[in-house]
């Protein structure tokens, strides 16, 4: 018989996909519209409301930044009715502004919850990265190897040549030299403007979207949802928080974390099972960007809880 804890993890992770749903939804009319601000403000309105309807009593650990520097959603804002489980909640309203405003392809809305205390408190600052799909054994790759020894120990479990690997990686000049050493095993590497959290999802998927590893620095808040979508769909991701200046170094101190040299692993990342939401604003491998018919807009939503791993593909058709 289903247990009332299972049941209400069920019932809020349809919640859940109703929140990203509108925050894709508000951007909608902002896709290629070359406003990154406008269309980020509008995702994050919708997202906050939606969240407020929540029978939970929630709070945003990863969100649009610290309180005095984002009026909403930012970290520690409590979100829901409040008559419902204390949760720790991860988003990203708008996960890719940029792709976005130029309307190129993953942008995502993206939500993540777990029970409280079940999320990292990543502060806003850079994170290396690097994932990979389900299906190998634990640590096969690791951050202490250089981008050569990754593709070669991954292609030796694969059972195939380094040339049939295929990684991406953000196009940031700070990665030359990981694309270039990356060049030279053979393997091929798909570059992308923005958006690492879908970089990170494509590995779980590599059969359909062809990314067998992801690796580079991008943000840390984004490691944690991407921890999450891996910890639903199987796979895994390493992360270590990179920090420019004391500045930054007293975020983490202000977000509780003390080993500065830390690498986390998924489950490190991510200590419970989560629920996890993303909704397409542009089209992309992993799900299809908002449509827009004359009167009427059609998304689609992922709706992953890492309990089960169920993956749910959801459309939602509603007029304009
Ligand atoms: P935004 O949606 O906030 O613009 O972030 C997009 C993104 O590409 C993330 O996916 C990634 O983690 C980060 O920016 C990389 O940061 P930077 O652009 O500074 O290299």
């Amino acid at each position: 018989m289903t247990s009332q804890a299972e049941f209400h993890d069920r019932m809020l992770s349809l919640g859940l996909a109703r929140v990203a749903e509108q925050a894709a939804i508000a951007s909608a009319r902002l896709v290629g519209r070359g406003d990154e601000k406008a269309a980020d403000q509008a995702a994050v309105n919708a997202m906050r409301d939606q969240l407020n309807l929540l029978d939970i009593a929630g709070v945003v650990v990863i969100g649009e930044g610290e309180r005095d520097e984002a009026p909403m959603l930012y970290i520690g804002e409590e979100v829901g009715t409040g008559n419902g489980p204390g949760v720790d909640i991860a988003l990203d309203p708008l996960e890719g502004t940029t792709l976005t405003a130029k309307d190129m392809p993953n942008a995502l809305t993206v939500i993540a919850m777990g029970p409280r205390g079940s999320m990292l408190h990543a502060p806003d600052v850079y994170m290396e990265k690097l994932a990979i799909g389900p299906g190998y054994e634990k640590d096969v790759v690791s951050l202490d190897m250089s981008p050569k020894e990754r593709v070669a120990a991954l292609a030796k479990a694969k059972g195939c040549d380094m040339s049939d690997i295929t990684v991406c990686i953000l196009e940031r000049p700070r990665h030359q030299d990981m694309i270039d050493e990356v060049r030279e095993t053979g393997a091929a590497i798909r570059l992308i403007t923005d958006g690492d959290v879908a970089g990170v999802m494509h590995c779980a998927e590599a059969e359909i979207t062809g990314i067998d590893m992801y690796m580079g620095e991008g943000g840390a808040p984004e490691g944690v949802l991407a921890a999450s979508a891996l910890k639903c769909m199987g796979g895994q991701i390493w992360g270590k928080l990179l920090f420019r200046n004391d500045d930054e170094k007293g975020r983490a101190a202000k977000a509780g974390i003390t080993d500065l040299d830390r690498v986390y692993s998924r489950d490190e990342m991510v200590t419970q099972d989560v629920i996890f939401a993303a909704t397409g604003v542009t089209n992309g491998s992993l799900v299809n960007g908002i449509k827009r018919e004359p009167g009427w807009f059609t998304t689609e939503t992922l709706i992953m809880r890492s309990k089960t791993g169920s993956v749910r593909r959801m459309q939602y058709r509603t007029p304009a």
